[in-house]
């Protein structure tokens, strides 16, 4: 049974207490919170006071996912905030820094993870996999809700699935992007353990249903 991480950038910012409250009863397993810098990606979101905010709020572990350059920069910050998970991008900084980052994250007590755009090919994150607990493969080009999925994604998927088998299992390999009760299955398939899911969940006329096809998903739900 696969995990599932809603992701609060398609929340209703204006009620933001409330649509978090409403994850648990609904069967979510993370928070997902999308921080954007205007650099790495073009747009901007929330940052660490809106991370601390959501933390005093929410049991749940805060599924951070920083999409910002050079992340070292910021790492002990939204430790602090209350990240459960933290996610780097391998894009986002050389390899030096980012294997200093995700030591950190880990000395910090936080669980250290990385993500990749889907250009950016399934060998950038295999020297980093034992300094991880998570693996996040972007399946629509960071940066915004509501996209497509890449269904084209799925080999890499597959790929981070076997290694992370053979040299480092219990680590965690997430999805995000464009995931819905359809390509759900298909990242199950592929060996995706969570699941982020941002539009799909918050327009969803009953989120906990939702979580449980998606959880348990048949095609035909
Ligand atoms: C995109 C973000 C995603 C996004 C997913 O850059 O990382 O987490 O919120 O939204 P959906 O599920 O709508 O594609
Ligand atoms: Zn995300």
């Amino acid at each position: 049974m696969a995990k599932v991480s809603p992701s609060i950038l398609s929340a209703d910012f204006v009620n933001l207490e409330r649509d978090i409250r409403a994850l648990v009863p609904a069967g979510a397993d993370y928070v997902h919170v999308d921080v954007m810098d205007g650099e790495f990606v073009p747009n901007i979101t929330i940052g660490i006071p809106v991370t601390a905010a959501i933390r005093r709020v929410s049991e749940l572990p805060l599924d951070v996912h920083l999409m910002i350059d050079r992340p070292i920069r910021y790492v002990e910050d939204f430790c602090k905030a209350g990240a459960d998970i933290l996610t780097l991008h391998v894009e986002a900084d050389t390899a030096e820094n980012t294997r200093a980052a995700l030591e950190k994250i880990r000395a910090l007590g936080v669980r250290p993870a990385l993500s990749l755009k889907p250009r950016t090919p399934a060998e950038a994150v295999l020297p980093f996999l034992p300094l991880c607990d998570l693996i996040l493969v972007m399946t629509v080009e960071p940066g915004f809700g509501g996209q497509k999925f890449m269904a084209d994604m799925l080999p890499k998927i597959r790929t981070i699935r076997g290694w992370i088998d053979r040299f480092r299992p219990g680590c965690e390999l997430e999805v995000d992007g464009g995931v819905n009760l359809e390509t759900a299955e298909l990242c199950k398939q592929a060996g995706a353990d969570v699941l982020v899911a941002g539009s799909a969940w918050f327009k969803s006329p009953d989120p906990a249903a939702f979580a449980h096809a998606l959880k348990h998903s048949e095609l035909n739900v």
